[in-house]
């Protein structure tokens, strides 16, 4: 049957099948109309039939939801394929809608085309599912600031993410080369900072240039219909604005963000190179005024019960510089420029908190905060830089989202050689994502409990359009799919054979679906890029 992620308990129940027909209908229950709805227009679609609601004898498929002690539990669900029919029961909503992939992967390929091929299966296999995941955080991250992905990509991707029943999509909505997100009170975040001149074509190594303006951004309505279109597959929307580093693109549009007494912020653009941007916040009161501000029109638009503030690689070199910074670093009484990024993060996670948020941010905001405080309470940790922040975070009481940038950064080379695209980063094959491990040796059960769980970052500054994002996310995040849903053993005892043996029939998704994914034998030819510099990191997998 091919499933990934591959679900607890997967029993054949005999040779036959249940084959769906004009007259199969669906027999919603109380709770389950969202997934009756996906079920008519998704699969109404590939195989033609209309699916009436009904309880046709012997010709049903039935949704219910069983929120009770003996039942499938959070996000869990039983589906039972019989000769007589069909029962797919949710632990909760989400559950079902889980277990409605996992029926449309039960009827092949060719379920995930939008239109009936002619000839092509309608029957489901006999069989007996019992599943839940995990992990309750399986994400994706996607670097929409370096090059943007159009309303319709993200609306693309969430069904993808869907199919593999991940369940967090983290979008990285602001950064040195471009701000996307629409905010009414300052316009000028989006009418400068939305787009850049020209782009450096592959890595910062590369002598190439796209001597092209490059932009875009969402509107509140576009904001609006991708975290409804989420909501409807029981994904959740992250929205990601990075303080007090990565944030040349909205001192471009309002100089005053800046740290003004050293630099001449006035000049500055967003930035058309890739790196790390010197550039930074002013850590001032109308700063944090002026970022609340931000915050709050993102607040309205994402109910996610965590937001983003980013926090990761803000280079201290202009707070050294500049009297008023160091003047408020005397002032607040946090001794030094760590400090002065704990402040930052501290005041946003209390904002937060006061109107029943939590923050996340990168593995940087522990900086400085054992000095002062500590970071609030409530406020959870995305450890990137390999697996210590997130270690020392667990062990300080807080939540974790594993991502280190050696296991599941998915802009890293999938593979050594000449003929990876723009390759960088670390050689991390389909293989080494399938053996990481999110939770950490040497944590207690309880702090291992912190790891909410896990998800693959795809940053975009070597990916310049969608056709890269696809190369280097998939195949990988099928694997990172099955590592955050699926009971896997350790990382040197996982059967990277058999995932291997049903990806074969998930290529053949991914092929319906119109993925762009990296062939196991390596690239198209017109998916390399001969002659675009990349940075690869040399290396072995540290996992193995
Ligand atoms: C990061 O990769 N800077 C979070």
């Amino acid at each position: 049957m091919d499933l990934i992620p591959q679900p607890g308990h997967v029993v054949p129940e005999g040779a036959g099948y249940f084959p769906l027909g004009p007259g199969t209908t669906l027999d919603a229950r109380d709770g389950t109309h969202g997934t009756e709805r996906w079920l008519r227009s998704v699969l109404g679609a590939a195989t033609g039939l209309p699916l009436a609601p009904g309880t046709a004898p012997g010709d049903t498929v039935r949704l219910a939801l069983d929120a009770g002690d003996g039942g499938p539990g959070p996000e869990g669900y039983h589906l039972d394929v019989t000769p007589d029919g069909v029962r797919l029961t949710g632990g909760d909503p989400a559950g079902l809608f889980w277990g409605a992939q996992t029926l449309r992967q039960l009827l092949g390929p060719d379920a995930f085309r939008r239109a009936p091929l002619p000839g092509s299966d309608r029957r489901l296999p006999l069989v007996s599912v019992r599943d839940a995941p995990r992990f309750r955080w399986r994400g994706l991250m996607l670097d929409v600031a370096r090059h943007f992905t159009p309303k319709d990509g993200v609306l693309r991707h969430l069904d993808l993410m869907a199919a593999h029943k991940l369940n967090v999509l983290h979008l990285h909505l602001t950064d040195d080369q471009g701000w996307r997100v629409e905010i009414a009170r300052y316009p000028r975040l989006t009418e400068v900072g939305s787009w850049r001149s020209r782009s450096r074509f592959g890595h910062r190594a590369s002598p190439l240039w796209e001597d092209k303006p490059h932009g875009g951004f969402y509107t509140k309505d576009d904001l609006r219909e991708i975290v409804a279109y989420a909501a409807e597959r029981h994904i959740t929307v992250v929205p990601e604005i990075d303080v007090p580093g990565h944030s040349q693109a909205a001192i471009a549009a309002y100089p005053e963000l800046g740290n003004t007494d050293v630099v001449d912020t006035e000049s500055l653009a967003v930035w058309d190179d890739w790196g790390i941007s010197p550039h930074v916040l002013a850590p001032t009161e109308g700063v944090v005024r002026f970022y609340e501000g931000v915050f709050e029109e993102v607040l309205e638009l994402f109910p996610s019960e965590f937001v983003h503030i980013g926090g990761d690689e803000c280079l201290k070199d202009e707070w050294r510089r500049s009297p008023a910074a160091q003047a408020r670093i005397r002032e607040l009484g946090v001794g030094d420029e760590d400090g002065l990024q704990a402040w930052f993060v501290g005041h946003f996670a209390d904002w937060l908190a006061a109107r029943g948020r939590r923050l996340v941010g990168w593995d940087e905001i522990l900086q400085g905060a054992s000095g002062g405080r500590g970071l609030p309470p409530g406020a959870a940790v995305a450890s990137w830089r390999g697996y210590a922040g997130g270690v020392a975070a667990a062990r300080a009481g807080h939540d974790v989202v594993m991502c280190p940038e050696q296991y599941v950064y998915l802009d890293h080379r999938q593979a050594a050689g000449g003929d990876e695209p723009v390759p960088i980063g670390f050689v991390r094959t389909l293989e080494d994502v399938y053996r990481f491990e999110p939770v950490p040796a040497g944590l207690t059960a309880e702090q291992a409990g912190h790891v909410l769980g896990t998800q693959a970052n795809v940053w975009t500054e070597v990916l310049e359009d969608a056709g890269r994002v696809d190369y280097q996310t998939y195949p990988r995040l099928a694997a990172l799919a099955e590592v955050a849903w699926s009971a896997l053993p350790a990382p040197g005892e996982r059967d990277f054979a058999g995932f291997g043996a049903r990806m074969a029939a998930h290529y053949r998704r991914l092929d319906a679906l119109g993925v762009g994914y990296r062939p196991p034998a390596g690239p198209h030819p017109w998916q390399r890029r001969p002659g675009i510099t990349g940075r690869p990191i040399e290396g072995s997998p540290p996992n193995r």
